[in-house]
Order: structure tokens, then sequence, then C-alpha cells
């Protein structure tokens, strides 16, 4: 059975050796490779993959375009607005997009933290962010508080998922004294090595959470930790757990996280 990543770059992507441990450790025997797709022929490469292939996950910056090419898509999908998982049934081709409850999972059963009853609040209101906001919003938390430097995409996003719990938007400039119990850092600063400016009272005793992941602690994390954060977290454990779900959402099996994650961490 063959299955593969779809990105461009992709030569980084750590999805082989992850979903080769998983096939190792449930007995499904499969490939599962990296494939460059060039930015203009997303599409071509993935119907060329699907002459053989079964799955395909998707990564930057091809996640709109998939969703796009899915014949159905799941309602996570269709609220994230985006897809990051593939799969051929018969002669359809479903979407589905595991980011959101790869990261629920993660921050419940491996970091040991409730989503519910809770007050988050997420940095950044880009595709990121809509991906994880349906999950987010599905475990019962108290509000959601979407914080971005253009405040009017974090009120536009807020509007759009408000029928699903309490969420607001605002502009960065207006946390100021809010204190909430996690904080998920979903701007794309980090990839940049950019630092956001935050007020120090807002990470105290908070899980402070950045989406991205890397060799270093990206600079929210550093500046969590240095200001009193009861725990901090790359997206590492994110990346892991949605290629569980991609991989059960394949094969039917739910896999084991625990051993590759920490196989793999930095922090
Ligand atoms: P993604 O799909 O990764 O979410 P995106 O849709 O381009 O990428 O969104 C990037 C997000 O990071 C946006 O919310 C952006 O803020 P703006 O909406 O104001 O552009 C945010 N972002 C990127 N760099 C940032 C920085 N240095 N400081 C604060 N926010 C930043």
């Amino acid at each position: 059975m063959k299955y593969a990543v779809i990105g461009n770059p992709i030569e980084h992507s750590l999805s082989p050796q992850i979903h080769t441990e998983f096939a190792r450790q449930t007995g499904i025997a499969l490939n599962y490779e990296k494939i460059l797709s060039p930015l203009n022929s997303f599409e071509q490469t993935v119907k060329e993959f699907f002459k053989t292939g079964q799955g395909l996950n998707i990564t930057v910056p091809f996640k709109l375009e998939a969703f796009n090419f899915a014949d159905e898509k799941t309602i996570v999908a269709q609220s994230a607005g985006a897809v990051n998982t593939l799969k051929k049934e018969g002669n359809k081709i479903i979407g589905t997009n595991t980011d959101g409850i790869g990261l629920v999972q993660d921050i419940q059963e491996n970091l040991g933290f409730s989503l519910s009853n809770k007050r988050i609040m997420i940095l950044g209101a880009g595709g990121a962010t809509q991906g994880i906001l349906l999950p987010l919003l599905e475990q019962g938390t108290k509000q959601i508080l979407i914080a971005n430097r253009t405040a009017s995409k974090a009120k536009e996003l807020a509007n759009n998922f408000s029928k699903f719990g309490s969420v607001c938007g605002f502009g960065l400039e207006k946390i100021k004294n809010t204190s909430v119990d996690i904080i998920i850092n979903a701007t794309s600063s980090s990839l940049n090595n950019e630092s956001i400016k935050l007020p120090k009272k807002l990470v105290k005793n908070a899980l402070c959470y950045d989406l991205v992941y890397g060799k270093q602690k990206t600079p929210f994390m550093q500046f969590s930790q240095g200001n009193g954060a009861v725990k901090i977290a790359d997206g590492l454990g994110m990346l892991v757990e949605q290629a569980a779900v991609s991989f059960e959402f394949w094969h039917g099996i739910k896999p084991k996280t625990k051993n590759i994650i920490q196989k793999l961490s930095i922090v």
C-alpha cells in the first residue's frame, strides 16, 4: 500500500519516519514517501499519485488546493477550510483535517491539561487558527480569545465560529491585563524567528504552546519560560498526533504516539 506526504518544500518532513513507526507498531505493511510538488502543478501531482496510491498527507502550501481537490470533505475539514489528509474510497477522494484534533490530543492526553471550561488565547488569525478552532470549542472551552496583529481578521474569525461557543476577537494591543489558562501561538512569527510583544502577566501560570516545532525553542517559548509559564510546548506532539489521526483515517487503527514523541522531542 502506498502513502505519501506532499508539500513544497518537503525534504525536512518527519511524516515518513512517524508513519513508518506506526506501521511497524501496528503490523500494517505500507510504503510512505515524500513528494515535492511543483508550486503550479499540485493537482496533476496528486492525480498521478492516486493512480496507484491510497492516501496522502498535505502540507504547506497546498492545504487549500487539497480542500478544493477533494470530492467530499468531513465537517472538520469544512470548518478549517483546509485539508491535510486525503484518501481514496472507490472512485472518490475524501478530504479531512487532522491538525486541530492532533492539537487537542496533545494538550489533553500528552501534556495532561484539560480544555473543558478553560479560557484560551490564540495568537494569530490565519489558516492555522481557523484549523484548530472547532476541535478546541468541541472540548467545551469556557472562552476562546483570538488576538491578532490585524484586529479585523480576528473579529471575522470569531464571528464565524461563535455559533460553536464563546469566541471573541481583537487586536494584539488590546491584550493588556488579561489572564488565561492556555495560550497558543498560531502566528507564523516563529517561522521567521520573530517575537510578539506580550505582557509578562499573560503567560504567568499558563500553558504556552507554539504550533511550530524545530530544533530550538521559539522566541514565544523562551519568553514564556522566562516569565512563569506553568509549561511550554512546541508543535511536535501535535505533528505526531495529527499523523496518528490520519493513520486511523486510512487504516482504522489508532497507533500509540508516546515513544515517537519522546524520541523526536527537544523540550
Ligand atoms: P497560517 O496559515 O500559518 O496561519 P497565515 O494565514 O499567513 O498563515 O497567517 C499568519 C498569521 O500570523 C496572521 O495572523 C499574521 O498576522 P496578520 O493577520 O496581522 O498578518 C500573524 N503574524 C505573522 N507574523 C507576525 C508577527 N511578527 N507578529 C504578529 N503576528 C504575526
